[in-house]
């Protein structure tokens, strides 16, 4: 994927640095382009070490206006100053950046940054609806503290924002008009109204599966335990703790699906008769534990039941186990990793079981897995 990053004159150009390391890490092949006033800002050698090439921000050489932007997939404009979005509502090209900008073949985003008084003024909002109007994708700005120390819209999205907002368009939509439902997380199981049982489960694998279908343009319910992730944009979220509630979250919503990833770790069990005061210590305690209910055995024995995926994370024999959680659950796919490989990480790697046989997906981020295993479904469902 090759994105242009133009960067412009405002306080916020700080931030780029991060975007442009997300973008790297997304594989991305990044041109850097400054206008005059961002390297007052940032020095380009900031942005030339981060994206492994030289930094362009002089119009007069040769034809880089026109060159920079072929076969590019995007421009991202972040941070956008006031200035340079009056540029783009009018067509200038009287800098190298907006020259790119006015002889681009591709779509163009932008994330403005600047004080809300600049912001809310009528010839901001004017120069926003033509830009808009010309087909110009909008990211942000946010609401907030200002460098100003004003307070008010003008904030630049975070960076980690704008970048899952990007590839999320970049990405083919093959799943559009699908609906996915997802599990993510743990259960957390009461035993007093101070204390739980629970388990280590992150939410980072099924976090990135929500945000994998999404950007191949499924939409997605997201039913999550507590876990301390900002949920995917763009999925409905419907937040839960126990087991019982993670159940009943997902039967009210099944039939809507097509596919059901159940990637929670649901807590096999519950204690039978959770205090409603808290528990004074007294010598030793003994809890009675009665299993919860298997949601995704449920789902997958339901009559039409969606496409089912389900996951085991397995301390030993990982592929005997996970075959015999696939048949004994009758689910369509199943992948199966090593708790020590897996858990809490950013990373993964997976033994994914399917009917007619399996396949390893090599050590990599859990966004590249799910990205994965959301084009092994569409396979499935016959969608690629
Ligand atoms: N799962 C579920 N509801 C449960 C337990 C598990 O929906 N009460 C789902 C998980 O989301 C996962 C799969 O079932 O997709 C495997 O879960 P796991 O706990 O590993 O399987 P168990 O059948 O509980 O087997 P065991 O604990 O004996 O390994």
């Amino acid at each position: 994927m090759k994105i242009i990053l133009g960067i412009t004159g405002g306080i916020a150009a700080y931030k780029a640095a991060e975007l442009l390391r997300l973008l790297r890490g997304r594989d991305a092949d990044v041109e850097v382009v400054m206008t005059e006033a961002a390297t007052r800002f940032v020095a380009p050698l900031t942005f030339e070490a981060l994206s492994g090439k030289p930094v362009h921000s002089d119009q007069w050489q040769g034809m880089a206006h026109i060159d920079l932007s072929r076969g590019a997939d995007a421009i991202l404009i972040a941070p956008a100053t006031a200035d340079f979005i009056s540029k783009i509502a009018y067509g200038r090209a009287d800098d190298l950046l907006s020259a790119l900008c006015l002889a681009r073949e591709c779509p163009l985003h932008i994330a403005p940054a600047m004080n809300r008084m600049m912001w809310e003024n009528p010839a901001t909002r004017r120069n926003m609806r033509l830009a808009k109007a010309d087909g110009v994708i909008l990211h942000g700005p946010d609401d907030g503290i200002q460098a100003c120390g004003e307070s008010g819209p003008g904030r630049m999205m975070e960076p980690v924002e704008i970048a899952e907002r990007l590839f999320s368009f970049l990405a083919p939509k093959y799943l559009n008009g699908k609906k996915f439902l997802i599990t993510a997380g743990p259960t957390v199981e009461a035993i007093d109204p101070v204390r739980a049982i629970t388990n280590f489960s992150s939410g980072k694998m099924g976090y990135a599966l929500a945000r994998a279908a999404i950007d191949a343009g499924a939409s997605v319910i997201l039913v999550s335990g507590p876990t301390a992730l900002r949920p995917p944009s763009g999925a409905e979220f419907i937040p839960v703790v126990s087991a019982i509630e993670m159940r009943e979250a997902v039967m009210a919503r099944i039939r809507e699906a097509d596919v059901f990833a159940s990637v929670a770790a649901v807590a096999d069990y519950r204690v039978a008769n959770a205090s409603g005061i808290k528990i004074k210590k007294e010598g030793s305690l003994t809890l009675e534990l009665v299993p919860n209910p298997d949601i995704l055995a449920e789902v997958a024995n339901l009559e039409n039941a969606p496409f089912c995926l389900g996951f085991a994370a397995e301390t030993d024999h990982l592929v005997e186990h996970a075959e015999e959680k696939m048949l004994r659950k009758k689910v369509d796919m199943l992948a199966a990793n090593l708790v020590e490989d897996a858990m809490g990480l950013d990373t993964n790697e997976i033994v994914l079981l399917t009917p007619v046989g399996r396949r390893i997906l090599a050590r990599t981020s859990k966004q590249e897995i799910a990205a994965e295993l959301v084009r092994e479904i569409a396979n499935e469902l016959d969608l690629r």
